[in-house]
């Protein structure tokens, strides 16, 4: 009887020598929610450990991240005023562009990505503009999205992460990129974004629900995984850079047809419901602190290489041995 598999678990450093996956910090994109106002630092009551920031109290989080090594974040912005047309989301003073400012000033290392959707910005909660019946008009929506993504480039921004899903949106804000001067500002897109459950805990912390209806006439239905092909497809002619799929855990089989089929890099979202649904079980003492680890692990296993997780500070902490 041939016992290798046996063989090669029966020892710890023959388990490191053949293992397939190793997380490292640099896998790591780490979300940041920035608030308007000073002095705040407020716990997201649906998301243990995570925090609304005040852009003068996000200079000590920059530090911490700096610390442990996180060199990758992604901000959303939580602007105080919403309109029809989401116009803080493009203002030379929006609550994300002088987050960018900032950070830029405070550790000009730290690769800044930012989020670009209207659901943050707009009076209706939507990804974009509407028409008169309620529908999301498409192609409207590509001008203000390059708007908002050419503002943030004009920050400083290293990267743009499209999430809201209009068709064609790549091709847009390439071109708008360009035209600006900022050819070296990549872009990763949320190629196959689910309407899924598991972004509640985030919507109340961007405060960006819907007022009425919901996403599923941009977003994808969870049943299908031969359409994120064709959307990661579209994303990857249209020129992006990087392609994503969200959220990750419930679609480990739509990231692993990602990395199978497109040469290209591949990120996930450990999305909010994700997050929270395990940081609540742990707290609790249901699971070990390693299902953190091992579910994290198994995204990366899955074939993604870039992974937006809110676990990304205890992973780091955990790696350095503190
Ligand atoms: C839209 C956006 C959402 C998330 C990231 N960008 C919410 C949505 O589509 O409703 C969800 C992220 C998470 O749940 O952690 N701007």
């Amino acid at each position: 009887m041939i016992k290798r598999p046996r063989r090669l678990r029966s020892s710890q450093a023959i388990r490191n020598l053949v293992r397939e996956t190793v997380l490292h910090v640099e896998d790591f994109i780490y979300p940041l929610f920035v608030v308007e106002g000073e002095n705040i630092k407020e716990e997201i009551s649906s998301m243990p450990d995570v925090y609304h920031f005040s852009i003068d109290r996000l200079r000590e989080e920059i530090m911490e991240l700096k610390s442990l090594g996180i060199r990758y974040i992604i901000l959303f912005g939580i602007p105080n005023h919403k309109d029809e047309c989401g116009s803080e989301g493009f203002a030379h003073d929006g609550i994300v562009q002088k987050a960018v400012r900032a950070i830029k000033e405070w550790d000009p290392e730290m690769f800044v990505i930012t989020d670009v959707c209207m659901c943050e910005y707009t009076s209706h909660g939507h990804c974009g503009i509407l028409t008169e019946t309620g529908y999301v008009d498409n192609d409207k929506t590509l001008e203000y999205l390059t708007k908002i993504a050419v503002s943030h480039a004009e920050a400083g921004a290293d990267m743009v992460a499209p999430s809201d899903m209009m068709d064609g949106r790549i091709s847009a804000l390439r071109q708008g990129l360009d035209e600006a001067g900022y050819m070296n500002v990549s872009i990763m897109a949320y190629s196959a974004k689910y309407s899924s459950s598991f972004y509640g805990p985030f919507r109340e912390a961007a405060h960006s629900a819907p007022s009425f209806g919901d996403r599923k006439t941009y977003q994808m239905d969870p049943a299908n995984s031969d359409e994120a092909l064709r959307e990661g497809a579209l994303d990857c002619e249209e020129g992006a850079d990087i392609i994503m799929v969200k959220p990750a855990l419930s679609y480990l089989d739509v990231i692993r047809r990602f990395k199978d089929n497109f040469n290209m890099p591949i990120a996930a979202y450990n999305v909010s419901g994700e997050y929270s649904m395990l940081k609540l079980a742990v707290k609790n003492g249901l699971l070990s602190e390693d299902a953190i680890y091992e579910s994290v692990m198994s995204i990366k296993r899955a074939g993604a290489t870039i992974i937006i997780t809110y676990f990304a500070k205890e992973l780091a902490r955990k790696m350095k041995g503190c």
